[in-house]
């Protein structure tokens, strides 16, 4: 959290991937800096999310989906049908292999698994909830400087680099499609940060990354097109 906690553009919004992790310290940052959250949770069980809406009161209200599932997230876009968002971020995302393995090394299922969650999953989420965002609004999705296809001079990380690599392309085609339209569109990389999925190795803790992510998506705020950022707002190339 930053010390000096700025007002935010973005005064409603959705943040889907909520639970624990950069999803939910999203949700925090945004409430600290004035905007009502509505952020989601995958099961029935409590969750930092859970524990942070008890204090926020009014300011949070909690919603579910897994974005594995295109049943659960048309339920979720027909629940908030009606409502405006400024702020669509898709923040859910897996890793299921070390990161030394290479490629082949992991099962096939595995392989899928994270193919359907960290880019089909992300982007049938974005199809599905883009009409709730305003016309001068910003659609957000989590990417990584993983999937940079030129910065890849280090290897590790194989499919989950692949995972996200593919969303980008994902992402760039629904941007192609929606050219005329007004919204700022963001492929954000937070850098390598102390969670679940970042490990305990990881270089940022959540406090290095959140504050400076969420000041980089609000400063898109009315410029239409693609962007893919990292979080202190530098283009990472393709
Ligand atoms: N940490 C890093 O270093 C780093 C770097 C670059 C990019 N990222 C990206 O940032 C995003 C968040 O990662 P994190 O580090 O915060 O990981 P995390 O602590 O493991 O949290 C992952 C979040 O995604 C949710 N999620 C996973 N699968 C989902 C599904 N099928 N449907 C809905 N929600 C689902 C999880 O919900 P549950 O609690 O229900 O599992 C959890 O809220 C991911 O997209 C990740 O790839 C992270």
């Amino acid at each position: 959290m930053t010390a000096e906690i700025r007002q935010t553009v973005n005064r409603s919004v959705l943040i889907v991937g909520a639970s624990r992790g950069l999803g939910e310290a999203i949700v925090e940052e945004y409430v600290a800096r004035g905007a009502h959250a509505v952020g989601t949770v995958r099961g029935e069980t409590a969750t930092p999310l859970h524990e942070f809406a008890a204090r926020a009161g009014d300011s949070v209200e909690i919603e579910q989906v897994d974005i594995d599932h295109p049943d659960q997230i048309d339920s979720l876009a027909a629940r908030l049908a009606g409502r405006q968002f400024d702020l669509l971020f898709v923040v859910a995302g897996i890793s299921l292999a070390p990161m030394e393995d290479i490629a082949v090394q992991i099962s096939t299922q595995d392989f899928s698994r994270m193919m359907v969650t960290n880019a089909l999953g992300v982007m049938r989420a974005v199809e599905a909830l883009h009409g709730l965002v305003s016309p001068t609004g910003t659609i957000a999705v989590m990417s990584s400087g993983q999937g940079s296809i030129s910065d890849n001079t280090q290897a590790g990380f194989e499919v989950y680099r692949a995972t996200k690599s593919a969303l980008n392309q994902l992402m760039r085609s629904y941007a192609v499609r929606h050219a005329e339209d007004a919204r700022a569109i963001l492929l954000m990389a937070p850098g390598w940060v102390k969670t679940t999925l970042g490990g305990p190795q990881a270089r940022l803790e959540i406090s290095d990354s959140i504050p400076p992510l969420v000041d980089t998506v609000d400063a898109q705020r009315g410029i239409p097109g693609l962007q893919y950022l990292d979080r202190n707002g530098a283009t990472i190339p393709w």
